[in-house]
């Protein structure tokens, strides 16, 4: 693992002794759009940055934001944090990283800015493709090895965005109000675990302001519980453009101010700070304490070793190997929802011929998003993906079926668009072209057995720097897709993007597969599903509620203002609100279905020193190998305090034959598990009693006991 250690630190605090101001200043704010001032003189080359969650990011002329444009910067492209999650697979977790780790190195990055785990508030967030999950738990399960494998090349990771940063509207100036209550449990764990376990070697404070603070230059978050409360001796820096006064940022514990212009000498930490070093106004002590924590990184990523050859691990991007990777990470994010007539797996040696309709499924997303875009080396679209499964003996039809914006592709009548004012006519050619391709898609649908529908969100959707305004799909596919259930009853929905839709037709569809943006082998992973290569065993880390007004921030109207915005759902966000609350949702939180299915027996709770370990049998009940993501939930209980009905507490992926059973064992330490940020005292207390819940689902529970936890333990250990 790689770690800051005493030498680093050592050092660090050694060259700075040695270094004049303006060789510190250079050192802690862009001198390029993603790059720091080096020290020639002491060997100390620039650090270097790059995004993001889904593989390197193309580079960019150092002042410009204009790519560079050259063929190097082709990159694997992986699936987005939603994916990752949802496979419930921690060694899948660490493959993603071991990928962008490499890839980083390869393109000589010092620093990736990933992964981004803010917690999903709300459907409507904008990033919510580049973020985990609703639950702090599954967050930190799965970033936690992310950041390990991405660190194993000798590449810093970087946690982001520290804190809240769970809307988009207006996010450089909003102000969120949460309670310290919501924080504890939901907003800070999966920092926390990046810091304390996954020993992440950087931060990036978020745009937004906390109760006031803005979190690039917060005393509360970078100081007293970054440094404080959590020992981080690693670097810390801005999101770009997040720095907006020069004392309180420098004076708090934000160490590198990345900006959006090319005037890098008019940064706050460039000639504002220095000139006010020189006039006495800023102590140098607070430069030094920042260029002490970035020389600690780069001497741990065995930046300042100056040997040949390098101990530096060199990465490598682009491979083959970092290609597989992202299929296997693809294959288990994809997650069925429904299939309550059996039209899932595909027939495919007996049929000869199916239809696919939606622009979707022929679409390419890598390229969108915000900073967490990827120029791929390439990426299998559904389409590409079913036809290179079923290969020759099977007739693959496709129809567009709507219309979806943005994807790069021009009107074929643009030069006589260009030059009259064609609006009003083209918006309603547009109404005619999509009334005759639905009617196009309808019309075959009737005449295929076998109908896939492909269609979802894109980036002009799930985007950085804006939310959605509703939950509804896109583009009439609503509409669509009622008349294509009418036309053959058996269509197949299947679904890419990256957050929630209503599906006001659920009820009616038979089938319905949910796939997220999947990296370069997308297509290729739904495939393998739709034809039962691959036997689904993603599961949702979220949830999907019925209506967007369903959602506790939006029932309670507190979504997406400008300004200000109070959390005022307390800890009551996603399942935690819908269990305890009984809300009707379209599909649970864990919720992930497969073409075999599981038995679960024999309870047992076996008591450990510090807590215990929760064991059961789980058995394949079908035909078909496949795999279980077998679920612990808590109800904590006798609190004096209001509770969530269910709290997730631990998990397991395991693989099982046709009519295999295994025994699952989970731990819980009481410590953890039992705790809870008590709204009385003001500080974390533990439950003795809780309700224990194991399944397939927050809703799907196969087994339940009760927890006790004795006083002899109490006394010991919590
Ligand atoms: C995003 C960050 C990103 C940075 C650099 C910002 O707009 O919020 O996530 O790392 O840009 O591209």
């Amino acid at each position: 693992m790689t770690e800051i250690t005493q030498k680093n630190k050592d050092r660090a605090r050694e060259l700075v002794s040695r270094m004049t101001l303006d060789e510190k200043i250079g050192m802690i704010h862009g001198a390029g759009l993603f790059r720091t001032q080096g020290v020639p003189r002491l060997s100390i080359p620039p650090l270097t940055m790059s995004d993001g969650p889904m593989g390197v990011r193309r580079d960019f002329h150092e002042d410009s934001w204009t790519a560079v444009g050259d063929s190097r910067d082709y990159a694997t492209y992986l699936p987005c944090g939603s994916a990752v999650a949802s496979t419930w697979n921690p060694i899948l977790a660490r493959e993603t990283g071991e990928v962008l780790g490499r890839e980083a190195r390869g393109r000589g990055k010092d620093v990736i800015l990933a992964p981004s785990i803010n917690i999903k508030r709300s459907p409507l967030c904008g990033r919510n493709f580049e973020y985990m999950s609703e639950d702090p738990y599954l967050v930190g399960r799965q970033c936690v090895p992310l950041i390990e494998g991405i660190q194993e090349s000798d590449v810093a990771a970087c946690a982001k965005h520290f804190v809240a940063n769970s809307q988009e509207t207006d996010r450089l100036q909003v102000n969120e109000i949460i309670g310290e209550r919501a924080l504890r449990e939901l907003y800070l764990p999966a920092f926390h675990a990046a810091v304390t376990r996954a020993k992440t070697l950087s931060v990036m404070g978020a745009y937004n302001l906390v109760n006031g603070e803005r979190c690039c230059e917060s005393t509360t978050f970078l100081g007293d519980i970054l440094r404080g409360e959590w020992g981080f001796d690693g670097l810390t820096v801005s999101d770009w453009g997040g720095v907006f006064r020069t004392r309180e940022s420098a004076e708090s514990e934000l160490d590198i101010e990345m900006s959006v212009t090319s005037d890098f000498d008019d940064y706050k930490f460039a000639r504002p700070l220095r000139d006010a070093v020189l006039a006495g106004s800023i102590d140098v002590g607070h430069v030094d304490r920042k260029v002490v924590h970035i020389l600690s990184v780069m001497d741990a990523l065995h930046m300042l070793d100056g040997q040949t050859p390098s101990v530096r691990k060199a990465g490598g991007h682009s491979t083959l190997d970092n290609r597989r990777a992202a299929l296997d990470v693809a294959q288990e994010s994809v997650v069925l929802l429904k299939n309550d007539a059996g039209l899932l797996p595909l027939p495919v040696r007996t049929m000869t011929r199916i239809l696919v309709v939606g622009a979707n499924a022929d679409r390419i997303h890598s390229s969108g998003g915000g900073s967490a875009e990827i120029k791929a080396l390439y990426e299998v679209t559904p389409l590409l993906g079913l036809c290179a499964e079923l290969g020759g003996n099977v007739d693959v039809r496709y129809v567009q079926g709507y219309v979806a914006q943005g994807a790069g592709e021009q009107s074929a009548d643009w030069q006589r668009e260009s030059l009259s004012d064609t609006s009003a006519r083209a918006r309603a050619e547009d109404r005619g072209l999509r009334r005759r391709l639905r009617d196009e898609a309808v019309e075959l649908a009737s005449q295929y057995s076998h109908v896939v529908f492909v269609g979802g969100l894109d980036h002009t959707y799930d985007l950085e720097g804006s939310d959605r305004a509703d939950m509804k799909l896109p583009y009439g596919q609503d509409e669509l897709i009622e008349a294509l259930l009418s036309a053959n009853a058996n269509t197949i929905v299947t679904l890419v993007a990256g957050s929630p839709v209503e599906m006001p037709w659920a009820e009616r569809a038979h089938a319905i597969v949910w796939s997220w943006y999947g990296g370069c082998e997308a297509g290729t992973a739904l495939a393998r599903v739709l034809t039962g290569r691959v036997n689904p065993s993603g599961h949702l880390a979220e949830t999907f509620p019925m209506e967007l007004s369903d959602s506790p921030a939006h029932a309670l109207g507190t979504f997406g203002r400008p300004t200000e915005v109070e959390y005022g759902e307390d800890i009551y966000v996603g399942y935690r609100y819908y269990e305890t609350k009984h809300v009707p949702v379209r599909f649970c939180f864990g919720h992930g279905l497969s073409y075999t299915t599981f038995r679960y027996d024999d309870l047992r709770i076996e008591r450990t020193g510090d807590g215990a370990v929760v064991h059961c049998t789980v058995t394949n009940t079908g035909d078909v190998a496949g795999k279980a993501v077998v679920q612990l939930y808590l109800g904590l209980e006798g609190t004096g305090e209001d509770r969530p009905a269910k709290e997730l507490k631990g998990f397991d992926k395991i693989d099982l034959g046709p009519s295999q059973s295994a025994s699952v064992s989970m731990n819980l330490h009481y410590d953890e598990a039992m705790a809870y940020y008590s709204r009385t005292a003001g500080r974390y207390a533990h439950a003795r009693q809780a309700s224990l819940y194991v399944g397939e689902s927050v809703q799907d529970i196969r087994l339940s006991a009760t927890l006790t936890v004795d006083d002899a333990t109490v006394e010991k250990h919590i």
